[in-house]
């Protein structure tokens, strides 16, 4: 353990557990906020609602490479954990940190894979069909290891909200999952760790994808067919230099199913890529 700083950050679930016990026995309760690092005020966000829930914080960073495909951005996605550990530091948002080494969450020999339908269906998993299993695998794996009351989830990425949610009741791993609304650049960008890819030119193409969103939203809201608003988010995404757009839809805020009309709370969800870099949000509609 590494202790001359005064947040400590562990690299072995026996560390982590042994202060988890140490907290309990104050009768301290505990929330997990679990991140791949590469830290800005949207985690921050998660750490500020786990400080109101619990009173103590564990933030999670591990760039998990079973939720990356083999071509994805796994090897250049951003690592800062020095930088990480200020951070929380400063703003007093976490009481641990816990930085598992691969061979700590997936050790020789692992096998296992946990698997999400409903809400893990569609959307992210028709782009990504690797992705929600290697979240739920190493979610269920953090979550085992810490033993938390709650953990924190960003509804930035809402389709993953909904799988954590599913998961933990379907296998009753016994926490609370909290979600946490989006941060947004003063432009409307969601934060996002791999905003840190765009160019300044592609910057500015990003900052359309929530506008379109709204769009989207205010045209079902209007009236329109869900097809045709979804159509015409699309177009507009590419029109504002999008190079892809992966899908524009609206759907049921709590089960993802396609909607014929809006009845009740739903959603509009995106992802495109502006050159290689993908980029997805959602909005209420
Ligand atoms: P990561 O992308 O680091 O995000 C960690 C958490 O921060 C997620 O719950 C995400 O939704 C939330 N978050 C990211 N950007 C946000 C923003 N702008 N506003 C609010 N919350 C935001 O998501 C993952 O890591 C991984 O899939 C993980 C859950 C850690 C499993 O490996």
């Amino acid at each position: 353990m590494d202790t001359k700083k005064s947040l400590t950050v562990v690299h072995a679930a026996q560390e982590l557990q042994a202060a988890v016990k140490a907290w309990r026995t104050e009768g301290a309760s505990v929330a997990l906020a679990p991140t791949m690092g590469a830290l800005h005020a949207g985690h921050l966000s998660l750490t500020q609602e786990a400080r109101r829930r619990a009173n103590r914080v564990v933030v999670s960073i591990f760039v998990n490479p079973a939720q990356f495909a083999p071509h994805e951005d796994f090897a250049r996605y951003p690592r800062n954990m020095e930088s990480d550990r200020a951070l929380l530091e400063k703003q007093a948002a976490a009481d641990l940190i816990y930085a598992p080494g691969v061979e700590e969450i997936y050790p020789d020999g692992f096998a296992t894979r946990v698997r999400v339908e409903g809400p893990g269906l569609g959307l992210e998993s028709d782009f990504r069909p690797h992705f929600f299993g290697g979240v739920a695998t190493v979610l269920t794996k953090l979550f085992l290891q810490c033993r938390a009351d709650f953990a924190m989830f960003g509804e930035k990425d809402y389709q993953q909200l909904l799988v954590v949610r599913r998961l933990v009741k379907d296998l009753e791993l016994g926490l609370e999952i909290a979600g946490v609304p989006t941060v947004r650049e003063s432009d409307g960008l969601a934060l996002s760790s791999r905003n840190a890819y765009l160019t300044e030119e592609q910057r500015k193409i990003a900052a359309n994808l929530n506008r379109v969103l709204d769009f989207v939203g205010d045209r079902a809201k209007e009236g329109v067919p869900i097809p045709q608003a979804e159509a015409e988010g699309a177009a507009r995404l590419l029109r504002a230099g999008f190079d892809r757009v992966d899908y524009v839809a609206i759907r049921d805020a709590a089960t993802l199913a396609p909607l014929r009309v809006l009845s009740g709370p739903a959603r509009v969800l995106a992802a495109v890529r502006v050159g290689s870099v993908r980029l997805i949000d959602n909005k209420p509609a």
